[in-house]
């Protein structure tokens, strides 16, 4: 499976969109929110640039990702104007896998620009939008001339699914049944990722620049923690599932993998030393209901959340099953994993963990 090319969210806006199945992603967006404001309101004071350049990275399309960069620049401007200094202008470039739906982006710019002027006023700045398509596991833009990255729910993608997961059989990432040698090739491959994107940033920031991180993870030392794995466990006994009613292969499944690894905060902090350029601010952990649509309607509300939960997944996991299963089973993939999710539901309160991070690049 070639990720750069395979991975990206449903584009578009139907009913299986990320567009419109993005509310939890929207919601880790403003938990983690004060974290950016911190970071970017720290940045603006201490260097006062004239033209302020932000990056969001794995931004994806749909109301996400114009709801993030505009929440950065309202910080800047609200501390811009109290302490009323010049309009300023922004550069804000938006990255993402090159499959990404950047139409859907670039047809909701002028809207947003007119909205965005009537909301702060004239004394706006000039708000430049740019889409970067590239992978963050390389360089997206020139030496220092970025003040400020952002990237929220992308990083725990990895540049390719590891290799030797050969014993891994009907698991699709790691789960208690797989042997060391997955959790090593995992835990590899992830190293490798996150040092490269590091080294990436740290040639991209100027220096003093600011980074906020947030990624899917787990607060525990254990890869194979329910915290992390349950979610793709569940789909993996959705794809067993389909795989007893003869719809596709043993050997297809037991080939499949994902690129996805959701680290501890203590091994991103490893990696973020052992790269040596950046120092961090604030590392932080935060759970968010999978029941994210929580509408109080007990039982009922219940049930519509588990099928919601499946329709968010389908969103985000659906391009790249499709790119190894085929089109023809998905329907019934995720109604089984709706199926599976309202049992699973019925009885716990399983909790997606986010990591975030916020780092300073050293001088
Ligand atoms: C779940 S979406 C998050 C989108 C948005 N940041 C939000 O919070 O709603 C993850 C995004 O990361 C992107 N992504 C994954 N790996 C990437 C890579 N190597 N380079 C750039 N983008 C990547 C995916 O294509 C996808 O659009």
């Amino acid at each position: 499976m070639e990720v750069f090319r395979v991975l990206h969210m449903n584009g578009g806006a139907g009913d299986f969109s990320y567009a419109n199945n993005s509310l939890l992603q929207l919601k880790v967006i403003s938990m983690t929110r004060p974290i950016a404001e911190e970071a970017i309101s720290s940045l603006y004071c201490s260097t006062l640039p004239t033209t302020f350049t932000i990056a969001d990275l794995g931004c994806s399309s749909g109301p996400n990702t114009l709801m993030a960069v505009s929440q950065l620049i309202k910080t800047v401007e609200n501390i811009r104007t109290n302490l009323c200094n010049n309009p300023i202008e922004y550069q804000v470039f938006l990255n993402d896998l090159p499959g990404n739906d950047f139409n859907a982006i670039f047809k909701a710019l002028p809207n947003f620009h007119e909205n965005f002027k009537k909301e702060m006023g004239a004394d706006l700045g000039p708000c430049l939008f740019t889409g970067v398509p590239g992978s963050f596991y390389g360089r997206l833009f020139p030496s220092r001339s970025v003040h400020f990255i952002h990237s929220s729910y992308s990083l725990h993608w990895l540049s390719k699914v590891p290799e030797g997961l050969e014993e891994n059989k009907r698991n699709i990432y790691m789960a208690e049944t797989s042997p060391a040698s997955v959790l090593k090739a995992y835990y590899d491959q992830f190293q490798k990722d996150f040092s490269l994107f590091l080294r990436c940033r740290a040639e991209e920031l100027v220096d003093g620049g600011y980074m906020v991180l947030t990624l899917l993870g787990r607060s525990s030392e254990d890869p194979t923690s329910k915290e992390c794995c349950y979610i793709w466990e569940l789909l993996a006994m959705a794809l067993n599932d389909i795989v007893s009613q003869g719809m596709i292969e043993e050997e297809k499944l037991e080939s499949f993998n994902l690129p996805k690894y959701m680290p501890s905060p203590t091994e991103m902090s490893i990696e973020i030393g052992k790269e040596g350029s950046f120092v961090v601010n604030r590392i932080q952990v935060s759970k968010v209901d999978w029941h994210v649509y929580n509408n109080n309607d007990e039982s009922n509300g219940l049930r519509a959340g588990g099928y919601n939960v499946a329709k968010y997944m389908r969103a985000v996991a659906e391009p790249i099953l499709v790119s190894h299963f085929g089109e023809a089973i998905m329907d019934e993939l995720f109604i089984r994993y709706g199926e599976i999710i309202v049992d699973r539901m019925a009885k716990e309160k399983p909790e997606f963990v986010n990591v975030t991070v916020s780092l300073t690049k050293m001088k």
